[in-house]
């Protein structure tokens, strides 16, 4: 699987720190000391995840140079989606990608890293050739806006992918890794709400709902600085790659101290560790490639670079891929 394309799409609208300590007590020091946010955008109720997510489609697909009828597969990672039966399909209506299937895949902010693996499977398999991977979310919608120890961490945002089959050795996908631990679950939810009204006599039924998101941030820091680090130096030992040969660190955006004390386990120089988390906050599933297609599009990540990624949250889900960008250029005819 080669990595061609990349895109992105934010909300216009950007909310300070500062604008937020209007409506919770808390203040622009403590946000950026804790967490390195300084902004994020929200989506206004008029602005669904949809159209969002098409907009970074339709700038990958431009970036591949490809057309929206090249594509056999859209995988949409999200947890925020328009329609519980899928957001992936009105996407590719809305791109007219018609010979593509398109499904939705939840893993909360793991999800576009394990979208990109699931993708990875069916390119090699030599099942499909073309493939788009969004990331793509709005937890605005779903966060408490008057529980300061999470509305203040959460952006929405959508990025996307376009990969493509191409021959091993230009593979791009060098390794990875997947896991899950249910029984963390608890730390970071956002779940049906536990209401019920009566059908018939009789016959109750559940209303169905969600609850605001809800986290135990301690427990996260905690697990996502074990475990991340834990993971990538696997997925390194196993590919037999020293942490020094490594481009570029690009981690799931959640706060900046995650992302510091991950690359000084690796005495990865900061410089080498992307990070747009003042500008966006955590955008959930779109955080990996909104980063990665900046970088791409600013010409930090070069043709050839190599990527230790990691994605890791609510689930608890959490993952590690090593990638090779190859850039438009490399796309085979
Ligand atoms: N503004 C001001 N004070 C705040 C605040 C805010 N937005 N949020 C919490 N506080 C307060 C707490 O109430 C607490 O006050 P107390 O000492 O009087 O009880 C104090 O700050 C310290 O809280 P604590 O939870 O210990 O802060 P922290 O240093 O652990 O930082 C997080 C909190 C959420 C930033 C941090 O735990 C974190 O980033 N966790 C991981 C979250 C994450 O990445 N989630 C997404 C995973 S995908």
């Amino acid at each position: 699987m080669a990595l061609v394309g990349s895109g992105s799409a934010v909300p216009a609208f950007a909310v300070s720190n500062t604008r937020l300590s209007e409506r919770v007590d808390t203040s622009d020091d403590w946000i950026r000391s804790r967490t390195g946010i300084a902004e994020r955008r929200i989506c206004g109720p008029d602005e669904p995840l949809t159209p969002l997510a098409t907009r970074a489609a339709e700038a990958a697909l431009a970036h591949a140079g490809w057309q929206a009828e090249d594509l056999d597969l859209i995988l949409m990672a999200t947890s925020s989606p328009d329609d519980l039966f899928g957001t992936a399909p009105r996407v590719q209506g809305a791109l007219g990608a018609k010979h593509a299937v398109a499904f939705d895949l939840t893993a909360a902010c793991s999800g576009f890293l394990f979208a990109l693996i699931t993708a990875g499977q069916y390119l090699r398999s030599g099942a499909m050739r073309r493939a788009l991977v969004i990331g793509a979310d709005q937890l605005s919608r779903w966060v408490d806006w008057d529980d300061r120890t999470t509305c203040v961490l959460f952006g929405d945002g959508a990025a996307a992918v376009a990969v493509e089959a191409c021959p091993a050795e230009a593979d791009g996908l060098l390794g990875f890794r997947m896991r899950s631990d249910g029984t963390r679950n608890g730390c970071l939810t956002l779940a049906q709400t536990e209401r019920h009204h009566s059908v018939l006599s009789g016959v109750d039924a559940q209303i169905g709902g969600f609850a605001p998101l809800r986290m135990n941030g301690q427990e996260v820091y905690k697990f996502a600085v074990r475990e991340v680090p834990a993971v990538l130096k696997e997925l390194l030992e196993s590919t037999g790659t020293d942490p020094g040969a490594l481009n570029w660190l690009l981690l799931h955006q959640a706060n900046q101290r995650i992302l510091d004390a991950v690359a000084d386990r690796f005495a990865i120089p900061h410089e080498r560790v992307l990070s747009n988390l003042a500008s966006y906050g955590n955008t959930s599933a779109a955080t990996i490639p909104l980063m990665l297609d900046e970088a791409v599009k600013d010409g930090r990540i070069q043709p050839g670079d190599l990527i230790a990624s990691s994605g890791f949250g609510a689930g608890l889900s959490w993952g590690g891929a090593l990638l090779r960008w190859s850039g438009p250029q490399a796309a085979a005819a």
